[in-house]
């Protein structure tokens, strides 16, 4: 079966939801940020400061091209993946692409105080323009389930019933 893939902004729950998920179906998870985290022994924010997004982005090709090419795993993407129609592409023909939504009140409340995004430093205009600019690429994908109204379970059972 093919892959799924989830997609969405940051904070809409992708990795707790693939963890669960990926228990659900008896599959392997896979974070790409910490795929990346792995091949360059840095953390996001720290490739981010020390070479900045441009080399986080190649890195992160890289990673979602090798996972394109495996078999029955669930996959979290980090918010900005998709935003790349080559990274779009080879994820989509080898995957289902689901998409994780919450209103950005809710995200911004549930990274709180423990934020270690880049993406998330900038001033909450800043912030709220990339949430917007970015829901119309998440909207292409197969489908999208919204995280607030539902618990974790809800939102597995949810994404296995829509298969
Ligand atoms: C990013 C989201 C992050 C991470 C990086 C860039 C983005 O992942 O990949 O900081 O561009 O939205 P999460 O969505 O898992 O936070």
């Amino acid at each position: 079966m093919r892959n799924i893939v989830l997609i969405g902004f940051m904070g809409t729950g992708k990795s707790t939801v693939g963890r669960r998920l990926a228990q659900a179906l008896s599959w392997n998870f896979v974070d790409t940020d910490a795929e990346i985290g792995d091949v360059t022994e840095l953390s996001v924010s720290e490739i981010f400061r020390r070479y900045g997004e441009t080399r986080f982005r190649s890195e992160e090709s890289i990673v979602v091209t090798r996972l394109a090419q495996t078999e029955e795993i669930v996959i979290a993407t980090g918010g900005g993946t998709v935003l790349n129609p080559i990274n779009w592409e080879v994820l989509a023909q080898n995957g289902i692409i689901v998409s994780l939504y919450a209103p950005l009140e809710v995200i911004l409340q549930r990274i709180g105080h423990k934020n270690d995004r880049p993406l998330l430093r900038s001033s909450p205009e800043e912030i709220k323009t990339l949430f917007l600019e970015r829901q119309p690429f998440y909207g292409k994908a197969d489908f999208t389930i919204d995280t607030t109204i539902r618990s974790i379970d809800e939102v597995v059972s949810e994404i296995l019933a829509q298969l």
